[in-house]
């Protein structure tokens, strides 16, 4: 395995954006960027990192420093695709599409060349299982705001080889990212299994009148959302003990919502029409002004909670 140098990110939409950016952050890297379409990629990091550069959390001369070693190309038979060590796809979330790319890369690319998708939702064994080399490629889900969120899920497939996992997650950690592995290759990897788990019993709540969605927010963002940062479940489980967790088990679990289908609530808010910040209703209702100050504040509180300004 050669000396990771050329990264290549396929696909420069909003998360390849960001996440050449991130790439970039270590000048041992040359990153490039490619796309089917002509794509202004330093405008979009502008804007994305306009609130980090405002903030003093990265000069205007680190920022163009980065820039600097970030190209761009739509020629996919261009040096930057050949030449790659590592290539981050981030293309269109479509099984076929990935599959055709992964296969352009693999007439292109080294037969050692690591390969990464950013998919969030579709199996990395899926995606690969056409390749000649399948043990070269795992999964590497950035999570957005992807210039933002530390945690890169480095998702192994049935085929990949411990040795490039192990690569994948010292590149990621030395661009300032907080990889982690894991180990089956399962929808929803790790993190999205724990937050959909919750996001099924707050649906829930709401469906059943337990409390309306702007109550169960609150309910979150003031106990254990405030804590969870400091403490998450597993450290929080051995601190009250496993035997009062199995005790709260042996009591609750049979009460909590367990449907394997999206809830007849939820269902209905689609078919409606009422899909939240894009159509002003979903749960609650929301004027233009709310839901381009959730974004913004989102942003704000990250940035405040990771550089602390
Ligand atoms: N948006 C999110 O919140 C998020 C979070 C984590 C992961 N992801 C995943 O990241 C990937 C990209 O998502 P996005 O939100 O950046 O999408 P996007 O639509 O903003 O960008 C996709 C880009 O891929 C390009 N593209 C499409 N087909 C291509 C091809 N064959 N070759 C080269 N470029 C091609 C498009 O021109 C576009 O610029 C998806 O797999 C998505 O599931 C998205």
């Amino acid at each position: 395995m050669s000396e990771i140098k050329n990264i290549l990110i396929c696909g420069g939409g909003m998360m390849g954006k960001n996440i050449a950016y991130v790439m970039a952050s270590n000048p041992a890297y040359q990153v490039a960027v490619y796309d089917l379409y002509e794509t202004d990629v330093e405008a979009g990091i502008r804007t994305n990192t306009k609130q980090l550069l405002d903030k003093g959390v990265i000069t205007e001369e680190e920022l163009s420093e980065r820039l600097s070693r970030i190209s761009f190309t739509t020629d996919i038979d261009s040096e930057l695709i050949s030449n790659a060590d590592l290539v981050i796809e981030a293309v269109f979330e479509d099984m076929n599409i990935k599959q055709e790319t992964f296969a352009k890369l693999e007439a292109r690319c080294r037969k050692d060349t690591i390969f990464c998708t950013n998919s969030s939702v579709m199996s990395p064994s899926q995606i690969s299982e056409k390749l000649e080399h399948r043990e070269r490629f795992v999964g590497t889900h950035f999570w957005n705001p992807g210039h933002l969120i530390p945690l890169v899920e480095v998702v192994k497939s049935d085929a990949s080889s411990d040795e490039v996992a192990n690569i994948v997650m010292e590149v990621l950690r030395s661009a300032g990212k907080k990889p982690v592995l894991c180990k089956k290759d399962v929808p929803g990897f790790i993190a999205n299994r724990m937050q959909h788990a919750l996001w099924r019993e707050a649906i829930s709540i709401v469906e059943n009148g337990i409390a309306d969605a702007a109550t169960v927010d609150e309910a979150v963002k003031y106990s254990f959302g405030l804590r969870l940062p400091q403490l998450a479940p597993m450290e929080n489980a051995d601190m009250v003990g496993t035997d009062l967790t199995y005790n709260i088990h042996d009591y609750i679990l049979k009460d909590l919502e367990d449907s394997h289908e999206p809830s007849p609530l939820l269902t209905r808010l689609k078919e409606e029409g009422k899909i939240g910040f894009k159509t002003g209703e979903g749960f609650q209702k929301w004027t233009p002004e709310q839901a381009a100050k959730s974004n913004a504040d989102l942003n704000e509180y990250l940035i405040r909670m990771l550089y602390g300004k």
